[in-house]
């Protein structure tokens, strides 16, 4: 199976976790990336068993409406069930990189409502120690270089991601060669630099599920 086909093979299981919890009134939060895409795709199928979703992106958003499903406002909705998203790197405690796509704020923001995090992933994602996938920092514009300064103190090697403006108007850093042995701890201390606006490391809320596609089948992993 090349990777495409075990990440079509994450968003079927996907469907299959929450099918059975699907009612009238269901709002669903859905994320950003290849893998959420087919999860979307699938989830077409299903319109009419939900109300519909809130979107980690301009993207996200824009294929959920083409495909008939209802977009909802994040501040307009009291709770979310589950939130089904894709990731750029998960440990053994699902604490995972992500922002890949850029949509790491959003990510995070719907990940912070939702009561149960689906991480659907390609087995490639899933590593013993975080920080081999360049840790994206979503950054207030004017703050770049002050920001990369503070980030080479902590000992990343940040690299501006160029042409890249976040649905939010900001721009990226990707920081590099970073070993991450304390996920929690950084994440807190690149949240703590003044102009981040967030960064990829889902620690401090990692997810609750991890479905993560193998030549072997589907394997689901909880922390
Ligand atoms: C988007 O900003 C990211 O967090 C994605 O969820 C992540 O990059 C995974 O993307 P793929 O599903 O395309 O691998």
């Amino acid at each position: 199976m090349n990777q495409d086909q075990l990440k079509q093979a994450v968003a079927k299981a996907a469907i299959d976790y929450i099918r059975p919890y699907l009612a009238k009134d269901t709002v669903l939060g859905i994320g950003t990336g290849s893998t959420a895409n087919f999860f979307i795709d699938r989830l077409a199928d299903l319109r009419g068993d939900f109300a519909g979703a809130v979107a980690s992106s301009e993207a996200t958003a824009e294929r959920l409406k083409k495909h008939g499903i209802e977009v909802y406002d994040l501040n307009t909705v009291a709770s979310l069930d589950y939130y089904i998203d894709g990731a750029d790197e998960a440990d053994a405690n699902l604490a995972l990189i992500k922002g890949g796509g850029a949509a790491l704020t959003r990510e995070k923001i719907v990940a912070a409502v939702a009561k149960t995090f689906i991480c659907i992933a390609d087995g490639s994602k899933k590593v013993e120690v975080l920080g081999n996938f360049p840790l994206p920092v979503e950054v207030i514009p004017m703050a770049r270089s002050y920001v990369a300064r503070q980030i080479v103190k902590l000992g990343g090697d940040p690299v501006y991601r160029q042409g890249v403006v976040t649905d939010n108007g900001n721009v990226i850093l990707d920081v590099h060669n970073m070993q991450i042995n304390h996920p929690v701890e950084l994440e807190i201390a690149l949240n703590n630099i003044v102009g981040v606006v967030t960064n990829g490391l889902f620690a401090a809320r990692p997810a609750d599920v991890l479905l993560l596609g193998t030549v072997n089948g589907v394997e689901t992993l909880k922390p």
